[in-house]
C-alpha cells in the first residue's frame, strides 16, 4: 500500500506491506537507525519515536497506521535547540549514553518538560514507564531530567523559576 506521512517535517511517500513494522522502516528503508530494534514486544522502549504527539514504540507502530500520521525519531528532534537543553543537562548529571537507549530517554524527557520544567519522581516514572536503561539507574537519570529542564529553564527565562 502506498502510505503517506509527515516524517521529522518533511512529506514522506512509501510502499509497504500494511502490517509492516515502523521500526524495520525507519532502520532498513530509510536509514534511520537512532531508534534500536530490541524486544520488539513494546516493553524496552529503544524503538521510540514520537508518533502524533506521543512516545511511542516504533515496533508495534505498522505501517497501515502511518497513513497521515506525523513522525519525530531521535534524528530529528536532534536538530532542535530543545535537544540542546537534554544534552546539556544528562551531560552535567553524568548519565550514561552508549546510545541504546537514547530514543527512548531523550523523547521521553522531551515530553515530560513540555508538560512540566521540574517534574516530581512520580511524573518521572510515569514518563519513563515503558523505557529501559541498562547503563543509568533511574535516580541518575532522574536528576538528568531535572538538569535538562534547568537548563530550559534558563535558555527561556535567563535563569531558574
Ligand atoms: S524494540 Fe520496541 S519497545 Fe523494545
Ligand atoms: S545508556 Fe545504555 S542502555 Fe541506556
Amino acid at each position: 500500500m502506498t502510505i503517506r506521512f509527515i516524517l521529522n517535517g518533511e512529506d514522506m511517500e512509501i510502499n509497504a506491506e500494511a502490517n509492516q513494522r515502523l521500526i524495520g522502516i525507519l532502520r532498513d528503508r530509510l536509514g534511520l537507525t537512532a531508534s534500536k530494534s530490541g524486544c520488539l514486544n513494546g516493553s524496552c522502549g529503544a524503538c521510540s519515536v514520537i508518533f502524533n504527539g506521543a512516545v511511542s514504540p516504533s515496533c508495534l507502530i505498522p505501517a497501515f497506521r502511518l497513513q497521515g500520521s506525523e513522525v519525530i525519531t531521535l534524528e530529528g528532534f536532534s536538530q532542535t535547540i530543545e535537544y540542546q537543553d537534554i544534552a546539556a543537562g544528562f551531560a552535567s548529571a553524568g548519565v550514561e549514553s552508549c546510545g541504546y537507549c537514547d530514543a527512548g530517554k531523550i523523547l521521553a524527557t522531551e515530553l515530560l518538560l513540555g508538560y512540566n520544567l521540574q517534574p516530581g519522581r512520580d511524573e518521572f516514572a510515569a514518563a519513563f514507564r515503558g523505557i529501559r536503561c541498562r547503563c543509568t539507574n533511574g535516580e541518575n537519570l532522574y536528576q538528568g531530567v531535572l538538569s535538562a529542564g534547568e537548563m530550559r529553564q534558563r535558555r527561556i527565562y535567563g535563569r531558574s523559576l
